[in-house]
């Protein structure tokens, strides 16, 4: 039934970089590059997305599976860099033969819009081409592909700059490097691309010439340069994720989110934030994260893989990482949420409070200075001020656990494995090594002594 499957060029080593990692390993907003074009390609419904990769292959591979779980794409090697048509040619084995267009794409553009594709689509269509490419004309022409048109205004050729004759130089339509082709022309067209040019390399951008001999010439859609000018060093790489950002940031604001500072919001495509949820300057929100509504989030909070519910407020400094917080918890500030922990409603975790693998029932309050890690807490507890768990004994890890209205005194400490029944008291100050049952009142800690006029009669000799 699929009919539309595409091909993704990340072969090249992107030697501009000047990195000793693969040009679309670098990230941009969180992300590879190269994985910027690959979602796009997945948005208009291509399948399979075959990405041809090359130099570092193994690393590329493994890096953009991780950023695409579940998603169609697969990988073909090209073994050397022979030019932008070898690399189409070495995906071709893995395009099912009932496909009858192929999206080309590179892995240096990261900012094109599924928009733009549609319009690709659409184009080749009306127009029945074999080929729909699309161009732009940036403020600066030097390093892209010249657009050469005849007298009627189609397109004759591409020309590389490197192979631009002065008059061709200054030409001010260039090709942006994505193309829409008929399967069964492209195949025929790779294997009449040779390396008549300065590089020595086997150019895609020879189809424009022969689909303009074949009668049919080239199906063209421009676009803004900003959104499809390629990256190919680590200022086009900065300015490419500002640029994504600030797309992103708007489209949170358009759908019902405040941002106090769009400038200083760093938010991650992916992430998914509830309406009249409010963002302070300068946070940070990562990966797979999702904010329900009303929430707020305080300035320069930073939250990866996270999910808070409705109405939570995390206040100022705090961070979040693989943590789970329910409706109208109380995070923070300067609070540190490591993986594993999940909150029920109305929880309070307050400042310099950090908890990992910690299941926190509803409303259960730790509002101070307390480490719980590898435990179990029940509604209704109140953790005073300084407690820990003692889940390490050197070699393995152990569990505390709370039962529901637990009340632990400040200063404690539960040297795990432990269990505290339910509705229990901690005096304050103890050193719980035992379990305590229900109901209990448990002190861990050296009798007070006190010594009356002690100092008095020590003055007095
Ligand atoms: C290419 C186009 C140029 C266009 C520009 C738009 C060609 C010959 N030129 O030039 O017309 O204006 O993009 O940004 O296509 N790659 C491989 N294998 C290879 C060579 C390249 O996978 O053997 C990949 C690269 O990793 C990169 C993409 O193809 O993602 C483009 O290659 P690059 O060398 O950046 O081409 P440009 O010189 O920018
Ligand atoms: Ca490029």
């Amino acid at each position: 039934m699929k009919s539309l499957a595409s091909i993704v060029l990340c072969a090249g080593k992107g030697t501009r970089m000047k990195s000793a990692r693969a040009k679309v390993l670098h990230e941009v907003l969180g992300h590879p590059l190269g994985t910027c074009s690959i979602r796009r390609a997945l948005e208009v419904g291509a399948s399979p997305v075959v990405v041809v990769v090359g130099h570092q292959a193994e690393e590329v591979q493994k890096a953009f599976e991780a950023d695409l779980v579940g998603a169609p794409v697969t990988f073909a090697l090209q073994r050397e860099q022979l030019g932008t048509a070898h690399a189409v040619h070495c995906g071709r084995p893995k395009i099912p033969k009932s496909i009858k267009e192929v999206l080309i794409l590179y892995g240096d553009t990261p900012l094109i819009r599924s928009q733009t594709l549609a319009a690709l689509v659409k184009a080749k269509r009306s127009r029945k081409t074999p080929v729909a490419m699309v161009t732009m004309v940036p403020l600066d022409p030097k390093g892209y592909g010249r657009v050469v048109r005849d007298d009627d205004g189609q397109v004759r050729r591409i020309v590389e700059d490197k192979d631009c004759t002065p008059e061709e130089a200054l030409v001010g339509e260039v090709n942006a490097g994505l193309y829409l082709v008929d399967a069964a022309f492209l195949w025929k067209a790779l294997e009449r691309v040779g390396q008549k040019n300065s590089q020595r390399e086997f150019y895609l951008t020879d189809l424009a010439e022969l689909a303009f001999l074949s009668g049919k010439p080239v199906a063209t859609v421009s676009a803004p340069a900003e959104e499809v000018g390629g990256v190919n060093d680590r200022v086009e790489l900065a300015r490419a994720c500002t640029a994504l950002r600030h797309r992103l940031n708007a489209d949170l604001m358009r759908a019902g989110v405040t941002l106090d500072d769009p400038e200083s919001t760093w938010i991650e495509e992916g992430v998914r934030i509830g309406p009249d949820t409010r963002i302070g300057a300068g946070c940070v929100l990562r990966g797979a994260t999702t904010l329900g509504k009303n929430v707020r989030v305080g300035h320069g909070c930073v939250i990866q893989a996270s999910s808070i519910g409705d109405g939570a407020q995390i206040k100022d400094y705090s961070s979040l990482d693989e943590a789970k917080v329910g409706k109208e918890a109380l995070i923070g500030p300067f609070a540190r949420l490591r993986p594993g922990t999940e909150l029920a409603d109305r929880v309070h975790v307050g400042n310099f409070v950090e908890t990992k693998k910690a299941k926190i029932g509803k409303g259960s309050k730790a509002n101070h200075l307390t480490y719980l890690g590898d435990c179990e807490i029940g509604a209704g507890v109140n953790v005073g001020a300084g407690t820990i768990t003692c889940n390490y004994d050197g070699v393995h890890k152990h569990k505390t656990v709370l039962g529901d209205g637990v009340f632990v005194g400040s200063d404690s400490q539960f040297v795990a494995p432990i269990t505290v029944g339910r509705g229990s008291y901690i005096a304050a100050g103890s050193t719980i090594t035992e379990d305590v049952p229900p109901d209990s009142l448990a002190l861990g800690r050296a009798r007070q002594v006190t010594k009356k006029d002690y100092l008095k009669k020590r003055k007095a000799g």
